[in-house]
């Protein structure tokens, strides 16, 4: 298959009706604070339990189209000696691969950060395309202040994008673009929506700058919501009617799929809000998810480590699974 088959056929397994992408990719910090929290060491055997029980929940593939992996995972084995992707590939979920090496601040931009893990991308996508990852993703971040994000940072951040979206298409790797406007502070709705709009209007002028091919790409955005120390949040009515007010002046009807991350929203949250932007009239692109938290959350509430409670984990996973599924289509309660 040439190049733009591959991606195209790989855009088709993962935008399908009533499905969304499992976020499982965190980094060895961030799984270590998730882990903390259900009183679990994080150690690779550990990580390799956990992310085996996910990969083996049964009907996954029900609701998930695709899962990101961290780097690590590529390489684990079920207890059967299954190669973990090839688990997920068995379930009928597409195996994915987080690229980026993380953020750290951007010089000259006091409060901001910069995205580090171009060099060597292309070699590195050769060797998770080996391993059966078909696409990949990239996260940057966005602080909301009085003074950031400077706009040094929305065109330092939508270039890095751009380039790394260009370099997974060039592999026959669909990119996942992420530009996480973060949720902290106490700024309200309209401040997050101002932001949303200006990084979002830089990253595709950027994607088309670098000739990235937007059928063949997938955005992940944060929701517009108030900050979470905002005296007043936001109803789902409201999350959705802004969120896709700004998603309809920046971003072309090319793309496929719009995959939100939840960011900190609680499981319900994070549903519900999606259900409301999917009960509005019908937009140019799906409106789906491509959770972490809001989907693992529950998981690992019931999992606490304990290989009595991989049942109680998975059956957790799948409902809010099951529940995201149907918020894809406007007929979450
Ligand atoms: P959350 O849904 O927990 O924000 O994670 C999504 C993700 O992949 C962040 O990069």
């Amino acid at each position: 298959m040439n190049i733009q088959d591959q991606l195209q056929a790989t855009i088709e397994l993962l935008v399908q009706k009533g499905k969304g992408i499992l976020a499982a990719d965190e980094s060895s910090p961030t799984i270590a604070k998730r882990f903390d929290a259900i009183g679990v060491e994080s150690t690779e055997e550990q990580r390799r339990r956990y992310r085996s029980l996910i990969l083996e929940t049964a009907n996954l593939g029900d609701y998930i189209s695709g899962i990101i992996l961290f780097e690590e995972t590529l390489e684990q084995r079920a207890d059967d000696g299954t190669l973990l992707p090839e688990l997920a590939t068995r379930q009928g979920v597409v195996p994915g691969i987080k690229v980026d090496k993380g953020k750290g601040p951007l010089a000259n931009a006091p409060g901001d950060e910069i995205t580090q893990g171009l060099d060597g991308l292309g070699q590195r996508l050769e060797g998770y395309k080996a391993q059966g990852a078909r696409f990949a993703k990239w996260r940057n971040v966005y602080h909301i202040s009085d003074s950031t994000p400077s706009r040094l940072a929305i065109e330092a951040n939508a270039e890095m994008l751009a380039r790394y979206a260009a370099i997974c298409q060039a592999q026959g790797i669909v990119p996942i673009v992420e530009p996480e406007v973060l949720m902290d502070g106490d700024h309200g709705i309209a401040r997050c929506a101002e932001v949303s709009e200006a990084v979002l209007h830089a990253l595709f002028h950027a994607l088309h700058r670098h000739h990235v091919v937007l059928e063949h790409a997938l955005l992940k955005p944060s929701m517009i919501t108030p900050g979470k120390n905002h005296a007043r949040q936001a109803k789902p009515d409201e999350v959705a009617r802004q969120t896709v007010r700004i998603l309809r002046r920046t971003v072309p009807a090319a793309l496929p799929s719009i995959n939100f991350l939840s960011g900190g929203q609680t499981p319900e949250e994070a549903t519900a809000n999606l259900n409301a932007m999917n009960c509005l009239t019908p937009q140019p692109w799906e409106l789906s998810f491509s959770y972490g938290r809001a989907l693992q959350q529950p998981a690992l509430q019931a999992w606490k480590g304990d290989p009595g409670n991989v049942a109680a984990a998975q059956d957790a996973l799948y409902r809010r699974a099951a529940l995201n599924g149907a918020a894809r289509r406007g007929e979450y309660q």
